[in-house]
């Protein structure tokens, strides 16, 4: 069975937790492969909410083997309280989660020196930027390498002040040994074996180093081509890739957002979806779809297979906008530009189904207005959707034949 990638198609959130949560059913294998704790991805089962930080969103499925890959940075403080706080919930995980050694270390100091990159982007104030900006200088510290000889000095190049530290890191790779793995070729077998393998990204392809809205991104991989870079698994190895999207647009932290609504309809999304960060806490800004921003993000990822989340949230709104192009210094263009400050949304309107498509599992139960609106949204980006999810619950979803 194939290998599955999982990415994010706007500005992270857009609910990959519960698709993978969802799409983990028929997958041996959940990999984490780039990002680290700033990802927070949703689980509801039942009455229970799980926020995943670095854990794969794939660990409550019993018989699955999680992994986190070299491409992440990992805060092994944190990771150890996921753990814990997993294994009050009765989930079983050691033996099942596993970590890459060439995954770099956040350091106390990249956590210190976030304050100004928080203030110009909004980050997490997770240290992300700072632990990738030293892994790309040469100078970070690999989890494998706590157990290795020689550490003072690589903490002493990475400007650390390592007495202390390195007892306290030492301390903590005792406990995290167990869950060491070399993540590679442990893949690589697998997939000689015909296991399946479902990679998940963490924020989105706006968020993306490479093919996001720079400066205003995160300093990793989100898109597809990560999942090869942040595992060692190569690209002639990846079966389909699933995109996800929520039937709106949410941002969180700064940066340009075209059909972001600043008035009570802004407010309404926020409200209906819950729109309030799963790592932070920070309210989400919320907007219309963009519709110009979802076809670039299924071009750069190669997506094969669309995942809509959220359509519920839409269901009190009495006509839905939606961006098919954006007026550029005056000039109507429909591809996605440099950047995006001053762009303005050109919509198209359609009216709203005012009723509730809320935890509908059939598509034929759908609202005609509902499917008119992901007629045309499939139809402007060239993708099918494949699923709509209607409510966080596990079973709110329809599977479109
Ligand atoms: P992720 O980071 O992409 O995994 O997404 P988050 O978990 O940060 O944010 C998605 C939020 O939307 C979570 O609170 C989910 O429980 C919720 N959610 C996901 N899908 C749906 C849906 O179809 N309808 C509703 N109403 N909520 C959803
Ligand atoms: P998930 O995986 C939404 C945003 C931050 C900030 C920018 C850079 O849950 O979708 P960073 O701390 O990464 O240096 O911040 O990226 N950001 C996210 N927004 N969801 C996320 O993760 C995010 N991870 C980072 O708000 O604007
Ligand atoms: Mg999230």
């Amino acid at each position: 069975m194939p290998a599955k990638v999982v990415v994010g198609l706007q500005w992270g959130d857009e609910g990959k937790g519960r698709v993978i949560d969802y799409l983990a059913e028929e997958a041996d294998i959940v990999i984490r492969y780039q990002g680290g704790a700033n990802a927070g991805h949703t689980v509801w089962v039942e009455d229970e909410r799980y926020i995943f930080h670095l854990v794969p969103s794939g660990i409550l499925h019993p018989k699955l083997i999680c992994l986190m890959g070299g491409g992440m940075v990992v805060d092994l403080e944190a990771l150890l309280e996921e753990i814990d706080s997993l294994t009050t919930k009765g989930i079983e995980v050691e033996g099942r989660l596993f970590l890459s050694p060439r995954a770099h270390l956040v350091l106390p100091q990249h956590k210190d020196a976030e304050g100004s990159w928080e203030k110009r982007i909004g980050t997490t104030l997770k240290g992300i930027g700072p632990a990738y900006a030293q892994k790309y200088a040469r100078l970070g510290v690999r989890v494998g390498d706590i157990l290795e000889d020689g550490l003072e000095e690589r903490l002493s190049f990475a400007g650390e002040n390592f007495q202390g530290l390195t007892e306290k890191l030492r301390m903590v790779g005792g406990r995290i040994k167990p869950y060491l793995k070399d993540v590679e070729p442990f893949l690589n077998q697998a997939l000689k074996e015909g296991k399946s393998l479902l990679f998940e990204g963490a924020q989105g392809t706006l968020l993306d180093i490479d093919q996001g809205t720079y400066p205003f991104v995160t300093s990793s991989h989100p898109t597809a081509g990560g999942a090869c870079l942040g595992t060692g698994v190569g690209p002639t190895k990846i079966n389909e890739v699933i995109g996800v999207a929520k039937a709106y647009t949410t941002r969180v932290g700064r940066g340009p957002f075209p059909t972001e609504l600043k008035d009570d309809l802004g407010e309404l999304l926020q409200r209906g979806g819950g729109e309030y960060g799963a790592t932070t806490g920070r309210p989400r800004r919320c907007g219309w779809l963009d519709l110009v921003a979802l076809k670039y993000a299924c071009e750069v990822n190669g997506v094969d297979k669309v995942a809509l989340t959220k359509l519920d949230v839409l269901d009190r709104a009495s006509e839905i906008k939606f961006c098919v192009a954006y007026l550029y210094q005056g000039e109507r263009i429909e591809g996605f530009p440099l950047n995006l400050d001053h762009c303005e949304p050109v919509y198209e309107r359609l009216p709203g189904w005012e009723r509730p498509t809320k935890g509908i599992r059939e598509f034929g139960q759908l609202p005609p207005q509902a499917k008119v609106y992901l007629d045309r949204i499939s139809s402007y980006i060239g993708v099918e959707i494949s699923w709509v999810f209607t409510g966080p619950g596990r079973e709110d979803v329809i599977e479109v034949g």
